[in-house]
């Protein structure tokens, strides 16, 4: 009992001190893997991600919003009509490619918020914080909430005119 339990422990150590955890972004998913990465980070973010909005999805904040997605944020997360860029093909998890994806209507803009001010460790996912206003940030997360129901003004932004 109390050897195996310093056994166990040393066996993690030699497993990833002799360069057995799979790395690359095509690698094999490491153990424990999933249980962090997913229902680790969501339960962070449903405890800390605001639960109200903190502006509303308005013409004005949508169009600030693409300025901001096409400044910050495309190479990862691409544009309509355009191929996934070669740094979001080659990361491991993948960016999601926003303008690919069915919207469904009943998220909510809290945990996105979260999520681009924070970012997510160990997936690329930056956190702006440090680069945009608490005012952006709402900005650019009402875009992403947004991006299947987009005011005129808004898609002109995002399609570069
Ligand atoms: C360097 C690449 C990169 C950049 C730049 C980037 N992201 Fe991300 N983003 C990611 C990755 C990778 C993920 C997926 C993380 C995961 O699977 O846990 C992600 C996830 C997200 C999510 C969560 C999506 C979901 O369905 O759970 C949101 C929202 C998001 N990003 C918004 C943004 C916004 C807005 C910007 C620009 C201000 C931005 N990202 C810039 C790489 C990036």
């Amino acid at each position: 009992m109390i050897a195996g339990c310093i056994m166990l422990p040393v066996i993690a150590i030699l497993y990833l001190r002799f360069g057995y955890l799979p790395v690359a972004v095509d690698g094999p998913v490491i153990p424990f893997e999933e249980l962090l990465a997913g229902t680790a980070v969501q339960a962070r973010i449903a405890r800390e991600a605001p639960k109200k909005a903190g502006l509303p999805a308005s013409e004005e904040n949508l169009v600030a919003g693409a300025k901001i997605y096409r400044e910050h944020c495309v190479d990862c997360h691409g544009l309509p009509g355009r191929a996934p860029s070669a740094a979001s093909k080659g990361m491991y998890p993948p960016p999601p490619q926003f303008f690919d994806q069915k919207v469904v209507g009943n998220e909510q803009v809290g945990p996105d918020y979260w999520i681009i001010a924070n970012g997510i460790r160990l997936t690329g996912m930056p956190g702006y914080k440090p680069t945009l206003s608490d005012e952006q940030l709402w900005q650019v997360s009402q875009f992403v909430l947004n991006r299947g129901k987009l005011p005129e003004g808004a898609r002109a932004v995002l399609a570069g005119k």
